[in-house]
């Protein structure tokens, strides 16, 4: 196989890698697939895609497709993924994994048992500010991290229905992931507390009532502990999903507010810095889309508003699935790693409903 042939499902947000897999040169978009017909045509028109699909399990019984890309609402995360890996296909799958230990549980299974790849989208550890802060790391320029420190905080009210009422954590590895990744280590157990109320009629839904929840993670074989927040409704804050590094010889404090940059501090001094971009990492073909929208001026009407495109993390994104594919090695976020990452905020909720009992990850979630 010298290059990876995708379908994508889910062309919300998914709509913003069609333009990405065309142009990479390790992939071909031979299918796409959502419900709504007109739009699904509209799109193929567009960016010249002749296969569409509306019912995702004809996709899947498509043999010129080896990998999809789910982006669909999130409780159909882990049915998609566990059929598209039962069909012998790779998958990508936007964040969360699933919403439920044993979702989570099966798809680790099914990868394991087909042998096929399966790579956890999660854009906050393909950031410019990741990237450059994993470098700092890497130079010893930070030193020795000592704690970690993870926010994600958003006014949801407005988006689609399954978003209202959602318990903080069961959508936390924005906040998760960038900290785990950094110490190089899996969470090992959770503490969380809920805090403050949200409306009843939110708290319908899925019988969370907390406006933030927040949590204390302890990692595996590591003397660090790491802290996240999150919040979704009736919470007073500019968009944010940032991480800190606290370091023995410098650390990286993210901005507070959007668009005054991050500070590195050494001792007493504070330092607010430019964070550099990582689009040389790339293939030349996909570099612009770290910067850019993914759409040209003929496609100017579907706009790409996400900040940046999530901190220019879209094309690393792709490149890092294909790569694993064509490597055959696992994908720096693979099963195990999203099952964890995903598990933290699982459990950590399980525990603020149980004010604050220690919940431990089960066992399939933590690397050996
Ligand atoms: N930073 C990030 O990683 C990030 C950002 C935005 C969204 N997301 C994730 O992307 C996902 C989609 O978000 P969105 O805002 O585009 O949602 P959306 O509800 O606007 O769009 C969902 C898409 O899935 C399609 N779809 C729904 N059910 C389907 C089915 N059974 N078969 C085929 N297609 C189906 C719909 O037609 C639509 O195209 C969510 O899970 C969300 O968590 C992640």
């Amino acid at each position: 196989m010298d290059k990876v042939r995708v379908g994508l499902v889910g062309l919300g947000f998914g709509a913003e890698f069609i333009p990405i897999y065309q142009e990479h040169p390790d992939a071909e978009l031979v299918a796409i697939c959502q419900r709504d017909g007109s739009s699904l045509a509209a799109l193929g028109r567009d960016f010249g895609i002749d296969r569409r699909y509306g019912d995702y399990a004809r996709m899947l019984a498509d043999p010129d497709v080896d990998a999809v890309h789910i982006n669909t609402p999130i409780p159909l995360h882990a049915e998609q993924s566990i059929a598209a890996l039962e069909a012998g296909k790779h998958v990508a799958c936007t964040v969360p994994m699933a919403t439920s230990v044993e979702d989570c549980r099966r798809i680790v299974a099914a990868a394991r048992a087909n042998d096929r790849r399966y790579m956890m989208m999660e854009t906050a550890v393909f950031t410019r500010e990741f990237l450059h802060v994993q470098s700092l790391l890497r130079d010893g320029s930070l030193g020795r991290i000592q704690f970690l420190r993870g926010a994600h905080q958003q006014d949801m009210s407005g988006w689609p229905g399954y978003w209202e009422g959602l318990p903080p954590m069961h959508y936390a590895t924005h906040a998760v992931g960038p900290l785990l990744a950094l110490a190089g280590s899996a969470a090992e157990s959770v503490v969380c507390f809920g805090s403050g109320r949200i409306a009843p009629d939110l708290v319908a839904r899925y019988g969370s009532p907390f406006a933030v929840e927040t949590a204390l993670v302890r990692l595996a074989d590591s003397t660090l502990a790491a802290e996240v927040t999150r919040s979704l409704f009736e919470t007073a804050r500019q968009y944010v999903e940032s991480f800190s590094v606290y370091a023995d010889r410098r650390s990286f404090e993210w901005e507070q507010t959007e668009g005054e940059g991050p500070v590195i501090f050494e001792g007493e001094i504070a330092d607010r810095i430019t964070v550099p971009d990582y689009a040389h990492l790339l293939p030349q073909e996909v570099r612009r889309f770290t910067t850019k929208g993914v759409y040209d001026d003929e496609h100017a009407h579907l706009s790409f508003t996400q900040g940046g495109g999530h901190g220019g993390s879209h094309p690393h994104l792709v490149h890092e699935f294909l790569r694993c594919i064509l490597e055959e090695r696992p994908a720096t976020v693979d099963e195990v790693t999203a099952a964890n990452w995903t598990l933290v905020g699982l459990c950590a909720h399980e525990s603020a409903m149980t004010d604050g009992s220690r919940v431990r990850l089960p066992e399939f979630a933590v690397p050996s």
